[in-house]
């Protein structure tokens, strides 16, 4: 019986999609358990390039069942165009996707609320990826939303009338006229095509599968600073994205989980708005956006990007219980002479290393520890004896820092680009 999860450390994108993708080969199940479209979880191999939002990350490789659990919230219309392109790239989800009946739907008055919601907030707005997540969730914990399990029941047409009659009175009640027949009509044609997949009671499966010797891994989405209880609140997303969720989100009980990986990039990003200490206005941070290519999955949005913050990293290890580091895009690092780490935040002179309830506060500096560059081209490596010193070196700060294994370093995009350490 084993439950893996692995997760984002940071604010989100550090490189989900592409190592589950590589581990999925030592899984039986692959389950994602909270978020939903507001993922986007790159994979490449082959020459190809693929982008999964709700889709688990489990589903190139062979034989694996994937799942989408009760904490994910899922939007029929993006579900569909999802798995379509998939389709079209020869991949038949019906025979190996299955997706939870407790999952709560993303309905077309959700993205307005989302849309509107964020107009209201004005200068102070989350920077959402407007795909109606905070809206979604709002409902699931207020007793008002809607299941993927009640599209089967005979009542469901006037439980979605209700639901969106009430959201219409509350977008007309923030001066919004909305307008989204033709939006309705395609989400009801989804509806009716994802209910032509296996809609399953996940908890049962999941549990059953792992009585019979299975192993699980879990993918998380977003990344610990944004957890909506750990996070940089407000600017977070309205889920639990740590390991906690994914108990909550697919009805595995604690003591079933084992490894936890814990994700992050070599430097950091984050996209929309919301306080980001190591934040680089300069040249460098430019620098890291262009060599990284930091661009967002979903939305196109630039990513902000910064050194890598050992004060967040720290926190987001200790609420996760990491068992095992998994860094990414340290080729992005390549040919920088100097990296910084930053060690400490100084807030009103006096000097913080737990990670501290705001990293609003004007005053606050991040302290840097400057390390030699390792100039060298990794990406063509393929054992970590090839590793330069100075990269080597790097590993060692953080290990020594973070007191956790880096069981796996990334070295570009590709599923072959990936050097597997301890595992
Ligand atoms: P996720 O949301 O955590 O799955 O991450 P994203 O897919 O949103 O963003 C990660 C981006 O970095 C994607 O474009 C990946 O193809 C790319 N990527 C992943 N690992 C590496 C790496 O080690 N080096 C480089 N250069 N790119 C990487
Ligand atoms: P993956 O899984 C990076 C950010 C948004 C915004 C905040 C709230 O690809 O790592 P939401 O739409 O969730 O209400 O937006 O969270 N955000 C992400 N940032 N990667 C993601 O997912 C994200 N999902 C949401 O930019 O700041
Ligand atoms: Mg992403």
């Amino acid at each position: 019986m084993k439950v893996d999860v692995l997760l984002g450390l940071q604010w989100g994108d550090e490189g989900k999609g592409k190592v589950v993708d590589v581990l999925t080969p030592r899984y039986d199940v692959v389950a994602r358990f909270q978020g939903g479209p507001n993922a986007g979880h790159t994979l490449e191999f082959e020459g190809k390039k693929y982008v999964l939002r709700s889709i688990p990350s489990g589903i190139f490789q062979h034989g694996q069942i994937n799942i989408i659990g009760n904490g994910v919230v899922l939007d029929p219309i993006l579900f569909m165009q999802e798995a379509e392109e998939l389709r079209k790239s020869g991949i038949e989800l019906r025979n190996i996707l299955k997706i939870s009946k407790k999952a709560h739907l993303i309905m077309p008055t959700h993205r307005l609320l989302d849309a509107a919601n964020e107009k209201a907030k004005g200068g102070a707005k989350i920077g959402t990826t407007g795909k109606g997540i905070g809206p979604t969730y709002t409902d699931k914990i207020s007793r008002n939303g809607i299941r993927l399990g009640d599209t089967l029941s005979p009542d469901f047409k006037a439980k979605y009338e209700a639901a969106r009659n009430r959201h219409v009175a509350m977008l007309k009640s923030m001066g919004e006229n909305p307008e989204f027949s033709e939006l309705e009509a395609n989400w009801l044609n989804a509806i009716d095509y994802i209910k032509s997949f296996d809609i399953i009671d996940s908890e049962f499966v999941i549990n059953k599968l792992l009585a019979s010797g299975k192993s699980v891994l879990c993918e998380g989405a977003q990344g610990t600073m944004l957890d909506v209880d750990f996070g940089s609140y407000p600017f977070v997303t309205s889920s639990n994205t740590i390991t906690a969720g994914a108990c909550a989100g697919l009805g595995v009980a604690p003591n079933k989980i084992g490894k936890v990986f814990g994700i992050f990039k070599a430097y950091c990003t984050r996209v929309g708005s919301g306080p980001f200490p190591t934040e680089l206005f300069d040249e460098t941070g430019k620098r890291i956006r262009d060599l990284g290519h930091e661009y967002g999955a979903v939305t196109g949005r630039e990513r902000r990007c910064g050194w890598i913050d050992l004060v967040a990293l720290k926190y987001a290890i200790m609420i996760n219980g990491v068992t095992n580091l998994i860094m990414m895009k340290s080729d992005v690092l390549d040919d920088f002479d100097e990296i910084k780490a930053c060690v400490a935040y100084e807030i009103d002179g006096t000097e913080v290393s737990d990670f501290p309830y705001s990293i609003e506060t004007e005053s606050l500096k991040p302290v840097y520890v400057t390390l030699p560059g390792w100039k060298t081209d990794m990406t063509k490596m393929k054992n970590e004896s090839e590793f330069p010193e100075n990269f080597k070196k790097y590993i060692e700060f953080l290990e020594q820092q973070l007191g956790t294994p880096i069981s796996i370093v990334s070295i570009g995009p590709d599923r072959e680009q990936t050097i597997i350490r301890n595992l």
